[in-house]
């Protein structure tokens, strides 16, 4: 059993991500959902959130609405990949799940403070401006994380952002520099490795076929999301970036990673955001991250699908 703290800017990736962990309790003990602005704004994002509790039936997990600004940039969001909504293809309603009126950043230093050391996960999917904010105010919570599974950056992909940066860093170069920097062991899920897992029509269509609510929404989710994607790229599906996160905490056979030293530009506005990953070793920098670079997409689908299958037929 883990505990976790899913950090995340829904967004219909980070949406599925959420399912997929609240799908999954045997596994994963998920003590707070935080959100931060990314996709979409923050009050978007935190009512998405709330959103994926309420057809999770999962209202047990308190969500909190975190920063809703990047620490030194201007808020850069992605309403052209994600619709208005951040969740465009689900149905979109008032959510039950209420709220807390806790900041995000003081829920994730009171939850690793009140915690054993090396004990908590966290699992950011967006801009990591809540984190970084968190271990800035409590540096003493470093001890606390035994992992950070984040999904961010790019090597041979590219950027999908910028030429040279992709999404969660972009936003927030700063904050991904303080994670990055922090010490603590963190896994990474790039873009070299999300644009493995697409999501192809004959993976759709056996979404399509879940007959429960949490199916209902992946499917009409993943439609929208496709869109994009399928035209910028010319490929069968859309990249399910965010889900590869909590895949890994279920199954992390499923992924093939090397250490390796990635840094973050902040300085240069032609490249800010680009992670620098030192894949073959040239330089002496530390090796400050487990860097994924192949996944088998035929069995995180497989578990995608059978844990969104568990959900009662509601
Ligand atoms: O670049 C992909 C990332 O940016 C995903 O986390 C997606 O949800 C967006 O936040
Ligand atoms: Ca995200």
């Amino acid at each position: 059993m883990r505990s976790i703290i899913i950090d995340c800017d829904p967004g219909q990736d980070d949406a599925i991500a959420l399912l997929l962990a609240m799908s999954s309790p045997d596994e994963l003990k998920i003590l707070g959902i935080t959100a931060v602005a990314g996709n979409v704004p923050l009050e978007l994002t935190e009512r998405n959130a709330r959103l994926m509790c309420d057809i999770a039936g999962r209202t047990d997990i308190p969500v909190f609405a975190g920063c809703a600004q990047p620490l030194r940039r201007k808020l850069r969001t992605a309403e052209n990949v994600h619709g208005r909504t951040g969740i465009d293809g689900a149905d979109i309603v008032e959510p039950k799940q209420l709220l807390e009126a806790q900041h995000g950043v003081d829920f994730i230093v009171d939850a690793l403070l009140a915690a054993e050391d090396d004990s908590i996960t966290l699992v950011p999917t967006g801009p990591l401006t809540n984190i970084a904010m968190a271990i800035e105010k409590k540096p003493s919570i470093l001890r606390k994380i035994n992992e950070i599974v984040l999904m961010g950056g790019a090597m041979r992909e590219g950027g999908n952002s910028t030429p040279s940066a992709e999404f969660n860093i972009l936003v927030d170069p700063q904050a991904a520099d303080i994670v990055f920097c922090c010490g603590r062991p963190t896994t990474v899920m790039g873009l070299d490795v999300t644009h493995q897992v697409l999501a192809t029509p004959e993976r759709r269509d056996r979404i399509r076929r879940i007959d429960n609510n949490a199916g209902r929404a992946t499917a009409g989710m993943l439609d929208f999301f496709n869109r994009h994607d399928t035209a910028k790229y010319g490929s069968p599906g859309a990249p399910l970036h965010d889900p590869c996160t909590v895949a890994y905490l279920l199954k992390p056979e499923l992924f093939e990673g090397k250490h390796c030293n990635l840094a973050v530009e902040t300085e240069s506005e032609l490249t800010m955001g680009h992670t620098a990953v030192d894949f073959w070793h040239v330089t002496d920098r530390p090796r400050n991250v487990l860097w994924m670079h192949a996944v088998d997409a035929d069995g995180f689908y497989a578990l995608l699908i059978d844990r969104l299958s568990r959900y009662e037929n509601a």
